[in-house]
C-alpha cells in the first residue's frame, strides 16, 4: 500500500434483529431533549416509529418531532430543522430512516448553532464547523449510503440546482447506529435495488483508482462478491434475513472509509449522478446506475489492468486467451447483466433528463481527478448523452 494515512471510526454499531434494545444503553448518555428525525411516514406504517417512541418515553425523553425529511434533503428543510433544534434546546438528534434522514441529522447537528447560513458555509464554501455540535444517533431502515458510519452529509438546493456532499470530521459522525436488517424488509423493490447499486458503486469508486497492490482492493472484491450474491437472493426473496443482513453490513463497510485507505479514489460516477439528482430529484442509486456503464466504458482504456482484474476476481471470468480489451469489457458486461437482473434504471432519460438539461447537468458536475482519467466538461456531456 502506498501513501500515509490514519484510520479511526467514531461510530459504535449495534447489529442484528435484537439491535434496537441497545437504544436503552445509549439514550441515558445524552440530555433530555431529543429531536426525532424521520422521513415521509414509512416508519409509521411499519411500526418502527411506535417502538422508538416507546423507548424514548421509557427513558423519560422529551420528543421534538422532526418528520417529513424528503429523499435528497433540501437546504430549506435543513434551515428549518436547525431552527427547531436551537429553539427547543435539543440535546440529541435521533435519525430514524435511510441515508437522507441520517445525512440531514448530521447537517442539523452542525447548523443549529451556526451563525452563518449552513448551505453557504458547509456546501458552497466547504468550511468546517466552528460552533457547538449536537450529537447524533441513527436507527437505519434502508441499506445503501453508509451514512450510518461516516461523516458525509449530502444536501440539495433546488433553487441553485446543486446537490453537494460535505464530509465532516469524526465529531459529526453518528455516536452510534442501530442496524436491524429486518427494518429494511418493508422497502419497496425500487428503493432496495437503488440502495444495492449505491453500495456497489461506493466500492467501485474506491476500487477503480491507483495501480499499486493494495489490501483495500482485496477487501473491496470480497465486499462486491458478497453483495452480488445477496442482492440476487434478496430481489427474489426480500425477507431472506441472511441476504438482507449481508447487504446491510456490506453497505456500512463500503463507505466507512476503510476501503479508501491508501487509495486515490475516483467518485466521478457520484459527481455526475449528483448533478443528475440536482436536476431531477431522482433516487440517488438510480442516478448512479444510469450513468455508470457509459462512464466506466469511457475510462476503461486508461485503467485496463484493473478492469481485467475486476472481470477475473469479482465476476469469476476466465480471461485467459482473451485480448486485453475483451477481458476488460467482459467484467463490465457481467456487471451490466447483473444490473439488468436487479431491474435498475439504466437511462437518465427514464429519470426525467431531457436533452435541454445536459449542458446544465455537466456544469453542475464537480470534476475530480482521482480516477483513471480526469474528465473534461466535454467528456461529461458525452457520457450524459450515452446515458440517455
Ligand atoms: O421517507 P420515508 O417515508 O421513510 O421513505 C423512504 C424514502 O422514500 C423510503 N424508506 C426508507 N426506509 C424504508 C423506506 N420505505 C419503507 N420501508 C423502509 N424500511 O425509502 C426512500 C428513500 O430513502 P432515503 O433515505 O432517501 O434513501 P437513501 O438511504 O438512499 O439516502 C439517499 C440520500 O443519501 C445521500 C444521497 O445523495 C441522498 O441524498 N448519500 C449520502 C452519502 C453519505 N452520507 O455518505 C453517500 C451516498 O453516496 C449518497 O450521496
Ligand atoms: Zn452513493
Amino acid at each position: 500500500m502506498l501513501g500515509n494515512f490514519s484510520y479511526h471510526n467514531a461510530t459504535k454499531l449495534y447489529f442484528g434483529a435484537e439491535a434496537l434494545q441497545y437504544l436503552n444503553d445509549e439514550l441515558p448518555k445524552y440530555g433530555k431533549n431529543v429531536q426525532l428525525v424521520y422521513g415521509g411516514g414509512s416508519i409509521k406504517k411499519n411500526g418502527i416509529y411506535d417502538s422508538i417512541v416507546k423507548i424514548l418515553n421509557e427513558n423519560e425523553k422529551t420528543i421534538i418531532e422532526d418528520g417529513g425529511v424528503m429523499p435528497n434533503p433540501t437546504a430549506d428543510k435543513l434551515r428549518e430543522g436547525a431552527r427547531l433544534a436551537k429553539t427547543n434546546n435539543v440535546d440529541f438528534i435521533l435519525a430514524v430512516g435511510g441515508g437522507s434522514c441520517c445525512d440531514y441529522a448530521k447537517a442539523v447537528s452542525v447548523s443549529a448553532y451556526c451563525n452563518d447560513d449552513p448551505w453557504e458555509k458547509y456546501y458552497i464554501r466547504f468550511e468546517d464547523p466552528d460552533c457547538k455540535i449536537i450529537p447524533v444517533g441513527c436507527v437505519l431502515t434502508m441499506a445503501g449510503t453508509g451514512s450510518e458510519m461516516n461523516a458525509g452529509s449530502v444536501i440539495t438546493n433546488h433553487e441553485q440546482k446543486l446537490k453537494i456532499g460535505h464530509v465532516f470530521g469524526s465529531e459529526v459522525m453518528p455516536k452510534f447506529s442501530i442496524l436491524n436488517p429486518e427494518f429494511t424488509y418493508s422497502l419497496p423493490k425500487y428503493q432496495m435495488t437503488a440502495g444495492i447499486y449505491d453500495i456497489f458503486n461506493h466500492i467501485c469508486e474506491q476500487y477503480f483508482s491507483g495501480e499499486d497492490d493494495n489490501t483495500s482492493d482485496y477487501i473491496a472484491e470480497g465486499l462486491m462478491k458478497s453483495l452480488i450474491k445477496s442482492s440476487l437472493t434478496a430481489v427474489k426473496d426480500p425477507e431472506n434475513y441472511e441476504a438482507r443482513s449481508n447487504i446491510m453490513w456490506t453497505a456500512t463497510w463500503a463507505l466507512n472509509t476503510l476501503i479508501s485507505r491508501g487509495k486515490k479514489t475516483d467518485w466521478m460516477v457520484h459527481m455526475i449522478g449528483q448533478a443528475v439528482g440536482a436536476y431531477t430529484d431522482a433516487t440517488h442509486g438510480m442516478t448512479l446506475a444510469a450513468v455508470s456503464l457509459p462512464y466506466y466504458r469511457f475510462v476503461m482504456p486508461y485503467g485496463k489492468k484493473k478492469f481485467i482484474r475486476f472481470a477475473h476476481n469479482v465476476w469469476n471470468i476466465n480471461t485467459e486467451g482473451m485480448s486485453e480489451q475483451a477481458a476488460a469489457e467482459a467484467g463490465l458486461e457481467a456487471m451490466e447483466k447483473w444490473m439488468r437482473e436487479l431491474g435498475l434504471v439504466m437511462r437518465i432519460s427514464d429519470l426525467g433528463v431531457d436533452e435541454d438539461m445536459i449542458e446544465g447537468i455537466s456544469d453542475a458536475t464537480i470534476l475530480l481527478d482521482g480516477g483513471y482519467k480526469k474528465l473534461l466538461r466535454e467528456d461529461v456531456i458525452n457520457i450524459l448523452r450515452e446515458s440517455m
